[in-house]
């Protein structure tokens, strides 16, 4: 059909003050249905609130509520049942629900916009459903932390390296390791928590703008919707999408956060590191190279980071050439929030259901520990307590390791006269502090990775959760 053959102009709400029908390819371009649909539940909530305002103000009768309130559970059967016709004549959510009110019950659908805008429903639509998917998300955030926690406690004593420049630095727990991942979580929780604030102030009331000449009763309508305030201003409250853009940026850093795990894991996979195993079902094979077992979840997972940078990139964008009030601009809010939700929704359940899956390799650990020199440090410190300057015992260190590596031995290894050439103040006792474990050990006050700390962290996680 060529799109740009006319509907009939009568089928619009505002068709009376139009001459001629809108083209097929601009009802395509402007309408909004085919994504915000998803918005339903939290519509006819909306709509319900608003009708029982009404009512209670005496601004419609409570016949009229009794009837919408009855259309509207048809309607919720409708579109659970599958039987509801979307119509993209009907432009959006909110018009595709109303329509079928008005056919379901006559009148008192006509009067369920009395002093209501689509400007303050559509921002009371999005505020409910982003913090419907905030509910969600801290529920399988939380799913991911136990996860976290019980990996952490269960490799507590593991000892594995740790790492600056990716390079062997110094001994720490698989638990530690794990734990600082738990931290960047936690993080991801407040600030979740912190945009579900903002995001809970009911804007209807607002109208198109300025405010309605109805005798309205905004309070009720935001205690009915579980909203902890008005927005107070009617202009800013139809039109800021702020509390989605910093949704945005809390799913853009918590995807930062699995995206950093997600390359450690991929990296620990790899037979070189061989620090990890991820169970088989969250792995794929190669349609060539039978012997593949490649990382795709960790893969995908730090690719999908991007898209969710890009959706707040993309709101930031959308807002800041807006004047006051609402825009049509602004019916691009959903797409990029409505996938920012999915994609951090799907990649938690996700991780909330591998972590379980990945089990450590101490073996290998251990033996990469072995590789790197890891307790020159301490054998630095040991000095340092014997009474020489850092710098010097540096110095001497440094001067140890060249020599264990000429012969391809760990510090450990050399003997006790050797290291003494390095310095007269070393004795028998330093082969004490140049074991893992000690090294370990000694790193013992809050936030150090000495197993004793790891278990008081995961104790203290565990309390709060
Ligand atoms: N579908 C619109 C949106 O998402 C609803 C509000 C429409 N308001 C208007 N004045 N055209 O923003």
């Amino acid at each position: 059909m060529n799109p740009d053959t006319p509907s009939t102009p009568s089928q619009y709400t505002w068709a009376g003050r139009f001459s001629e029908p809108m083209s097929d390819l601009v009802k395509r371009y402007t309408a909004s249905v085919d994504f915000d649909k998803r918005m339903w539940r939290q519509d006819i909530r909306g709509s319900l609130a608003h009708a029982k305002m009404l009512a209670r103000q005496g601004i419609i009768s409570a016949e009229d509520l009794a009837d919408i309130q009855r259309g509207m559970v048809q309607i919720v059967g409708e579109i659970e049942s599958g039987a509801f016709e979307w119509s993209l004549d009907l432009e959006d959510v909110h018009l595709n629900i109303e329509k079928r009110l008005t056919t379901l019950v006559g009148d008192a659908g006509k009067r369920l916009h009395t002093g209501r805008s689509r400007n303050d429903q559509v921002a009371t639509d999005i505020r409910l459903y982003l913090r419907d998917s905030i509910d969600d998300i801290q529920i399988l955030l939380g799913q991911f932390q136990t996860a976290l926690l019980d990996l952490a406690e269960r490799e507590a004593a593991t000892p594995m390296p740790g790492f600056t420049h990716l390079q062997v630095a110094q001994p720490i727990t698989f638990g530690h390791h794990v734990l600082a991942w738990y931290e960047m979580t936690r993080r991801d929780a407040e600030r979740f928590a912190d945009v579900r604030k903002r995001t809970n102030r009911l804007p209807l009331g607002a109208a198109a703008l300025a405010g309605t000449t109805y005798p309205i009763d905004r309070e009720f309508v935001a205690a009915e919707l579980g909203f902890e305030g008005v927005c107070e201003n009617s202009l800013d409250a139809v039109s800021d999408r702020d509390f989605a853009i910093e949704f945005c940026a809390a799913a853009a850093l918590l995807m930062m956060h699995i995206s950093r795990i997600s390359e450690e894991l991929v990296l620990w996979m790899n037979p070189r590191f061989g620090f990890v195993k991820i169970a088989d079902r969250f792995c794929t094979g190669s349609s060539i190279m039978p012997q593949k077992k490649n990382p795709d979840v960790p893969e995908l997972a730090r690719g999908k980071t991007g898209r969710v940078y890009g959706h707040l990139t993309a709101l930031l964008t959308l807002m800041k050439g807006q004047p006051l009030a609402y825009n049509k601009d602004n019916q691009e809010d959903k797409e990029p929030l409505f996938d920012a939700v999915d994609t951090i929704t799907d990649t938690l359940r996700i991780f909330a259901d591998m972590i379980p899956g990945v089990t450590a390799r101490p073996e290998n650990l251990r033996d990469a520990l072995r590789q790197g020199f890891a307790t020159a440090t301490d054998l630095a410190d040991y000095l340092v307590r014997k009474g020489l300057p850092f710098r010097d015992a540096h110095e001497a260190v440094g001067l140890a390791v060249r020599r264990a590596e000429e012969r391809g031995v760990d510090l450990p290894q050399l003997p006790l006269a050797e290291l003494q050439s390095f310095s007269p103040m070393i004795g028998e006792d330093v082969f004490a502090v140049l074991t893992v474990e000690g090294s370990l050990d000694s790193r013992n006050h809050i936030g150090g990775t000495a197993p004793e700390q790891v278990r008081a962290a995961i104790a203290r996680a565990r309390q709060r959760a």
